[in-house]
This record gives C-alpha cells, structure tokens and sequence, in this order.
C-alpha cells in the first residue's frame, strides 16, 4: 500500500522484483503480484500510473466521499482495478483495514510516504515497523521522513525484534508498543 503523494511523485509499480518469488508465488497459487492499495481521496491516481499498469494482479484504490466521480468511473474502468469508497474528506484508514481484513488480507505492507505513515501510526494501525539505513547521505532540510503529518509529542515507543545486514547497510525490524 501507499500513499497518492508517493504515486505522484515517485510512480511505483510495487511489483515484486525478484523472479524467484514471483514464480514461488504462482506455484502456490498465488498472483505474480499482491493486492496493491492506493489510498487516494480524490481519486488523484494517474490512469497511466505505474502502479495500475505494471504487472499482473489486482489493484485496489480507495477514495472518500469527495472523489469526483468521472475520476472514479474512469479508473474502475481499467483492468484489475477496483475502487472503493470509504471516509468523508479522507480515506478512512480503519475502514479500509476492514474491507481488507474481509478479502482475507492478513498482513500489509506499507512503503509510505510519511503523511500516510504518520496516518496509520497515530490511528494505531501499526503492528511493525521496518526501516532500512543504507550507506548513503542524503540530508535536506525539506527532505521528507519516514513519519510526517504533525509528528507526536510523547513518541511511539518501539521494541527492536530483529536486525539483518543488507548490502552496506542493516535492516531494523521493530515491533509497535501499545
Ligand atoms: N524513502 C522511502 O522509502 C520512501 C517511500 C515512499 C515515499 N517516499 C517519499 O515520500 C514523499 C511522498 O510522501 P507524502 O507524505 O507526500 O505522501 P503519501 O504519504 O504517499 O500520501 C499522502 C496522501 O495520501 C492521501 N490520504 C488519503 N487519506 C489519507 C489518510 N487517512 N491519511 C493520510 N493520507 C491520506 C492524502 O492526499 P489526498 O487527500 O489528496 O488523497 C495525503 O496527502 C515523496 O517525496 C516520496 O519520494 C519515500
């Protein structure tokens, strides 16, 4: 799953990249690709979006009540593509976890950006966190962070459940406190 502000600015495809898996994935049954979820408000998702074209596999966008509806019909009339409609100004994330649970959907994985990350932590969404620090210095005062929105004031407090080195860098697994 992901945000519309990372559709738009770094058009994923969120395939699986890695042809093992892929082909693991239809021995068991299984579609090349996940469900992928857009969570896009005012149904903003490009037609031509990567995410909708790239690969095989179902697509789900979720929008508000205040999607304009030629948006919406036009993007339920592409292959795979369904659309759901749940929340008034904003998609509501609780909801949308509801829709899914109810398609079977256990186990989520969400790539951002920080506006729908900062979302689902502060509804309490979050079972575990995953971060990757790579051998690479970006900085910029305007970069973006893993968690946006308007940030906590008393923190959300992780247990670190796993550690495993990844190329130059080391990937963190952590588990959400409640
Ligand atoms: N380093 C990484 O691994 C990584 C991964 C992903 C993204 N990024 C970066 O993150 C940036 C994009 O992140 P972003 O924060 O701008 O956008 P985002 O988190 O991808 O998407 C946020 C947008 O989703 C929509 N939305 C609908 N319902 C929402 C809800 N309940 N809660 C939160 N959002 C909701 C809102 O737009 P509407 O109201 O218009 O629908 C909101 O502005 C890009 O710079 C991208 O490169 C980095």
């Amino acid at each position: 799953m992901v945000g519309i502000g990372t559709v738009l600015s770094d058009d994923p495809s969120l395939t699986v990249k890695s042809e093992e898996r892929r082909k693991k994935r239809v021995s068991s049954g299984l579609p090349e690709n996940p469900l992928r979820v857009v969570v896009d408000s005012f149904a903003r998702t490009p037609t031509n979006a990567e995410i909708l074209r790239k690969g095989e596999g179902k697509r789900l966008v979720a929008v508000s009540t205040r999607a304009p509806s030629h948006r919406v019909e036009e993007l339920k009339g592409l292959r795979d593509v369904e659309v759901v409609v749940t929340g008034d100004s904003r998609v509501d994330l609780r909801k949308l976890m509801e829709i899914l649970w109810d398609r079977g959907i256990r186990r989520l994985m969400v790539e951002g950006g920080g506006t729908l990350n900062w979302s689902l932590f502060y509804e309490g969404l979050v079972d575990e966190y995953i971060t990757y620090v790579g051998n690479v210095i970006i900085g910029g005062e305007k970069a973006p962070t893993p968690v946006d929105g308007e940030g906590f004031v008393k923190g959300i407090s992780l247990e670190l459940i796993g550690s495993e080195r990844l190329g130059e860098g080391v990937i963190l697994r952590w588990r959400v406190m409640r």
